[in-house]
Protein backbone atom coordinates (compact mmCIF):
# COMPACT_ATOMS: atom_id res chain seq x y z
CA UNK A 1 0.00 0.00 0.00
CA UNK A 2 1.08 3.17 -0.96
CA UNK A 3 0.02 6.83 -0.32
CA UNK A 4 0.08 7.82 -3.85
CA UNK A 5 -3.77 8.98 -3.80
CA UNK A 6 -1.82 12.73 -3.88
CA UNK A 7 -0.83 11.52 -7.52
CA UNK A 8 -4.72 10.37 -8.29
CA UNK A 9 -5.49 11.29 -11.91
CA UNK A 10 -9.27 11.76 -11.04
CA UNK A 11 -7.59 15.13 -9.64
CA UNK A 12 -4.79 15.51 -11.11
CA UNK A 13 -4.93 15.26 -14.40
CA UNK A 14 -7.05 18.59 -16.22
CA UNK A 15 -9.11 16.31 -18.69
CA UNK A 16 -10.69 14.25 -15.31
CA UNK A 17 -10.67 17.36 -13.23
CA UNK A 18 -13.16 18.97 -15.48
CA UNK A 19 -15.75 16.85 -14.74
CA UNK A 20 -15.64 17.08 -10.42
CA UNK A 21 -18.13 20.01 -10.39
CA UNK A 22 -20.48 17.78 -12.73
CA UNK A 23 -20.47 15.29 -10.68
CA UNK A 24 -20.26 16.68 -7.20
CA UNK A 25 -22.33 19.71 -6.84
CA UNK A 26 -23.35 21.60 -3.24
CA UNK A 27 -24.05 19.34 -0.84
CA UNK A 28 -25.04 19.39 2.37
CA UNK A 29 -21.82 19.28 3.50
CA UNK A 30 -21.03 23.10 2.07
CA UNK A 31 -24.06 24.16 3.60
CA UNK A 32 -23.21 22.42 7.55
CA UNK A 33 -19.59 24.32 6.72
CA UNK A 34 -21.26 27.68 5.99
CA UNK A 35 -23.21 27.59 8.72
CA UNK A 36 -19.51 26.71 11.11
CA UNK A 37 -17.79 29.59 9.26
CA UNK A 38 -20.49 32.20 10.29
CA UNK A 39 -18.83 32.64 13.32
CA UNK A 40 -15.15 32.40 12.19
CA UNK A 41 -12.84 35.20 10.74
CA UNK A 42 -10.81 32.67 9.42
CA UNK A 43 -11.20 29.34 7.69
CA UNK A 44 -8.90 26.16 6.38
CA UNK A 45 -10.29 23.89 3.53
CA UNK A 46 -7.79 20.57 3.67
CA UNK A 47 -7.72 18.50 0.64
CA UNK A 48 -10.15 21.75 -0.75
CA UNK A 49 -10.56 20.08 -4.01
CA UNK A 50 -11.97 22.82 -6.96
CA UNK A 51 -12.76 25.17 -3.61
CA UNK A 52 -16.74 25.63 -4.28
CA UNK A 53 -16.87 25.52 -0.46
CA UNK A 54 -13.73 28.30 -0.35
CA UNK A 55 -14.81 30.65 -2.97
CA UNK A 56 -18.17 30.85 -1.53
CA UNK A 57 -17.20 31.98 2.32
CA UNK A 58 -14.01 33.75 0.98
CA UNK A 59 -15.82 37.44 0.44
CA UNK A 60 -16.30 37.68 4.48
CA UNK A 61 -13.34 36.31 6.01
CA UNK A 62 -9.73 35.13 5.11
CA UNK A 63 -9.96 32.03 3.54
CA UNK A 64 -7.26 29.19 2.26
CA UNK A 65 -8.29 26.31 0.53
CA UNK A 66 -4.88 23.58 0.29
CA UNK A 67 -5.23 20.46 -2.29
CA UNK A 68 -2.16 18.38 -3.59
CA UNK A 69 -3.87 18.60 -6.99
CA UNK A 70 -2.94 21.33 -9.19
CA UNK A 71 -6.06 21.05 -11.80
CA UNK A 72 -8.09 20.85 -8.92
CA UNK A 73 -6.98 24.48 -7.63
CA UNK A 74 -6.76 25.64 -11.21
CA UNK A 75 -10.55 25.39 -11.13
CA UNK A 76 -10.76 26.58 -8.04
CA UNK A 77 -8.84 30.05 -8.80
CA UNK A 78 -11.20 30.74 -11.65
CA UNK A 79 -14.79 30.38 -10.40
CA UNK A 80 -16.78 33.18 -9.06
CA UNK A 81 -15.07 34.32 -5.75
CA UNK A 82 -11.88 32.18 -5.89
CA UNK A 83 -9.59 35.33 -7.01
CA UNK A 84 -10.79 36.58 -2.81
CA UNK A 85 -9.19 33.70 -1.40
CA UNK A 86 -5.36 31.81 -0.84
CA UNK A 87 -4.92 28.68 -2.83
CA UNK A 88 -1.98 26.45 -1.82
CA UNK A 89 -0.70 23.23 -3.72
CA UNK A 90 0.03 20.94 -0.42
CA UNK A 91 -0.63 17.26 0.99
CA UNK A 92 -2.85 17.90 3.98
CA UNK A 93 0.45 15.85 6.43
CA UNK A 94 2.81 18.58 5.14
CA UNK A 95 1.38 22.03 5.19
CA UNK A 96 2.24 24.18 7.84
CA UNK A 97 1.51 28.08 7.36
CA UNK A 98 2.28 30.51 10.19
CA UNK A 99 -1.15 31.41 10.31
CA UNK A 100 -3.92 30.19 12.58
CA UNK A 101 -7.76 29.59 11.91
CA UNK A 102 -10.85 29.54 13.80
CA UNK A 103 -11.85 26.99 11.67
CA UNK A 104 -10.73 23.28 9.24
CA UNK A 105 -12.65 21.84 7.37
CA UNK A 106 -12.00 18.58 5.37
CA UNK A 107 -15.06 17.74 3.20
CA UNK A 108 -15.98 15.70 -0.44
CA UNK A 109 -14.24 12.52 2.34
CA UNK A 110 -10.91 13.73 1.29
CA UNK A 111 -9.67 12.00 4.67
CA UNK A 112 -10.32 8.84 2.79
CA UNK A 113 -7.74 9.52 0.44
CA UNK A 114 -5.30 9.30 3.45
CA UNK A 115 -4.42 5.36 2.89
CA UNK A 116 -1.91 4.73 5.85
CA UNK A 117 -2.41 5.90 9.36
CA UNK A 118 0.72 7.83 9.10
CA UNK A 119 -0.65 9.95 6.62
CA UNK A 120 -3.93 10.38 8.79
CA UNK A 121 -1.81 11.25 11.73
CA UNK A 122 0.06 13.77 9.79
CA UNK A 123 -3.15 15.24 8.68
CA UNK A 124 -4.63 15.15 12.08
CA UNK A 125 -1.32 17.29 13.28
CA UNK A 126 -1.67 19.52 10.46
CA UNK A 127 -5.44 20.37 11.77
CA UNK A 128 -3.99 20.75 15.49
CA UNK A 129 -1.03 22.64 14.51
CA UNK A 130 -3.33 25.54 12.84
CA UNK A 131 -6.28 25.89 14.96
CA UNK A 132 -6.43 28.59 17.00
CA UNK A 133 -7.09 28.23 20.82
CA UNK A 134 -10.70 28.39 20.18
CA UNK A 135 -10.86 27.51 16.66
CA UNK A 136 -12.78 24.26 15.75
CA UNK A 137 -12.05 21.50 13.39
CA UNK A 138 -14.59 19.16 11.71
CA UNK A 139 -14.32 16.45 8.83
CA UNK A 140 -16.12 13.21 7.64
CA UNK A 141 -15.02 9.69 6.36
CA UNK A 142 -16.95 7.01 5.84
CA UNK A 143 -18.30 4.19 8.37
CA UNK A 144 -16.66 0.95 7.13
CA UNK A 145 -19.92 -0.87 8.50
CA UNK A 146 -21.68 0.85 6.14
CA UNK A 147 -19.93 -0.56 3.22
CA UNK A 148 -21.65 2.15 0.62
CA UNK A 149 -18.37 1.04 -1.77
CA UNK A 150 -21.14 -2.15 -2.84
CA UNK A 151 -22.82 0.33 -4.68
CA UNK A 152 -20.07 1.67 -7.02
CA UNK A 153 -20.88 -0.99 -9.22
CA UNK A 154 -21.21 0.02 -12.92
CA UNK A 155 -25.21 -0.64 -12.95
CA UNK A 156 -25.80 0.54 -9.74
CA UNK A 157 -23.23 4.10 -10.24
CA UNK A 158 -24.04 4.83 -14.18
CA UNK A 159 -25.22 8.41 -14.12
CA UNK A 160 -25.44 11.32 -16.97
CA UNK A 161 -23.96 14.72 -16.50
CA UNK A 162 -24.29 17.22 -18.74
CA UNK A 163 -20.67 19.21 -19.46
CA UNK A 164 -21.06 22.66 -20.87
CA UNK A 165 -18.99 21.96 -23.73
CA UNK A 166 -18.87 18.56 -24.41
CA UNK A 167 -22.37 17.72 -24.13
CA UNK A 168 -24.02 14.72 -22.13
CA UNK A 169 -21.40 12.41 -20.47
CA UNK A 170 -21.92 8.74 -19.23
CA UNK A 171 -20.06 8.71 -16.04
CA UNK A 172 -19.96 5.20 -14.00
CA UNK A 173 -17.67 3.22 -11.52
CA UNK A 174 -15.97 -0.15 -10.66
CA UNK A 175 -14.47 -1.01 -7.57
CA UNK A 176 -12.86 -3.73 -5.68
CA UNK A 177 -11.98 -4.19 -1.82
CA UNK A 178 -8.70 -5.59 -0.19
CA UNK A 179 -9.64 -7.51 2.45
CA UNK A 180 -6.11 -7.91 4.06
CA UNK A 181 -6.11 -3.83 4.15
CA UNK A 182 -9.66 -2.77 3.80
CA UNK A 183 -8.31 -0.13 0.64
CA UNK A 184 -10.97 0.24 -1.81
CA UNK A 185 -9.74 0.58 -5.24
CA UNK A 186 -12.44 2.21 -7.17
CA UNK A 187 -12.30 3.62 -10.95
CA UNK A 188 -14.36 6.38 -12.31
CA UNK A 189 -15.14 6.41 -16.02
CA UNK A 190 -16.43 9.86 -17.65
CA UNK A 191 -17.44 8.94 -21.51
CA UNK A 192 -18.41 11.28 -23.98
CA UNK A 193 -21.72 10.43 -25.28
CA UNK A 194 -21.65 11.65 -28.78
CA UNK A 195 -18.16 11.11 -29.28
CA UNK A 196 -17.23 8.36 -27.48
CA UNK A 197 -13.86 9.64 -26.24
CA UNK A 198 -13.35 7.99 -22.25
CA UNK A 199 -11.41 9.45 -19.65
CA UNK A 200 -10.89 7.08 -16.48
CA UNK A 201 -8.87 6.79 -13.60
CA UNK A 202 -8.42 4.77 -10.23
CA UNK A 203 -8.60 5.65 -7.54
CA UNK A 204 -7.82 4.39 -3.80
CA UNK A 205 -9.72 5.28 -0.26
CA UNK A 206 -9.19 3.64 3.31
CA UNK A 207 -12.31 3.29 5.54
CA UNK A 208 -11.24 3.67 9.42
CA UNK A 209 -13.13 2.60 11.97
CA UNK A 210 -14.21 5.17 14.76
CA UNK A 211 -12.57 3.41 17.71
CA UNK A 212 -9.33 4.05 15.46
CA UNK A 213 -10.16 7.72 14.80
CA UNK A 214 -10.90 8.95 18.19
CA UNK A 215 -7.38 7.00 19.22
CA UNK A 216 -5.43 9.02 16.84
CA UNK A 217 -7.65 12.39 17.91
CA UNK A 218 -6.79 12.18 20.84
CA UNK A 219 -3.00 11.39 20.04
CA UNK A 220 -2.76 14.47 18.11
CA UNK A 221 -4.04 16.75 20.89
CA UNK A 222 -7.94 17.07 18.99
CA UNK A 223 -11.25 16.90 21.78
CA UNK A 224 -14.52 16.18 19.88
CA UNK A 225 -17.14 17.78 21.33
CA UNK A 226 -19.80 15.93 19.04
CA UNK A 227 -20.12 13.25 16.59
CA UNK A 228 -22.15 13.42 13.86
CA UNK A 229 -23.84 10.79 11.57
CA UNK A 230 -23.87 12.76 8.54
CA UNK A 231 -23.80 16.32 7.08
CA UNK A 232 -27.53 16.89 8.28
CA UNK A 233 -26.65 16.81 11.85
CA UNK A 234 -27.58 13.56 12.42
CA UNK A 235 -26.34 11.90 15.65
CA UNK A 236 -23.64 9.22 15.04
CA UNK A 237 -24.43 5.41 15.79
CA UNK A 238 -22.96 2.12 14.51
CA UNK A 239 -24.98 2.03 11.41
CA UNK A 240 -24.31 5.58 10.11
CA UNK A 241 -23.24 6.58 7.06
CA UNK A 242 -20.26 8.60 8.13
CA UNK A 243 -18.04 9.90 11.00
CA UNK A 244 -17.91 13.03 11.06
CA UNK A 245 -16.09 14.79 14.02
CA UNK A 246 -16.61 18.18 15.10
CA UNK A 247 -14.19 19.25 17.87
CA UNK A 248 -11.18 21.57 18.75
CA UNK A 249 -8.05 21.63 20.98
CA UNK A 250 -7.70 19.41 24.02
C1 LIG B 1 -13.35 13.84 -3.19
S1 LIG B 1 -12.29 15.23 -3.34
C2 LIG B 1 -13.02 16.36 -2.13
C3 LIG B 1 -12.82 17.80 -2.53
C4 LIG B 1 -13.57 18.82 -1.68
N1 LIG B 1 -13.14 18.79 -0.30
C5 LIG B 1 -15.06 18.61 -1.75
O1 LIG B 1 -15.71 18.46 -0.72
O2 LIG B 1 -15.59 18.63 -2.88
C6 LIG B 1 -10.83 14.68 -2.53
C7 LIG B 1 -9.72 15.72 -2.58
O3 LIG B 1 -8.66 15.29 -1.72
C8 LIG B 1 -7.47 15.69 -2.33
N2 LIG B 1 -6.34 14.93 -1.75
C9 LIG B 1 -5.78 13.78 -2.19
N3 LIG B 1 -4.74 13.45 -1.41
C10 LIG B 1 -4.65 14.41 -0.46
C11 LIG B 1 -3.75 14.66 0.60
N4 LIG B 1 -2.73 13.83 0.87
N5 LIG B 1 -3.93 15.79 1.35
C12 LIG B 1 -4.96 16.64 1.09
N6 LIG B 1 -5.83 16.45 0.09
C13 LIG B 1 -5.68 15.36 -0.68
C14 LIG B 1 -7.68 15.43 -3.80
O4 LIG B 1 -6.73 16.11 -4.60
C15 LIG B 1 -9.11 15.92 -3.96
O5 LIG B 1 -9.16 17.26 -4.34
Amino acid sequence: MTDSTSKDRLYQDPALAQFYDLNNGWGDAQTFCVGLAQDAKSVLDLGCGTGMLVAAIAPDREAVGADPAAAMLEIARTRPGGDQATWIEADAGALRLEQRFDLIVMTGNAFQTLLSEDAQRAALATIAHHLTPQGRFIFDTRNPEDEDWRTWTPEASLRHLAHPRLGRIDAWNDVARDTATGIVTYQTHYRVAQSGQMFSAASQIAFTARDRLCAMLADAGLRVDHWYGDWLGSPCTEVSASFIPLGGLQ
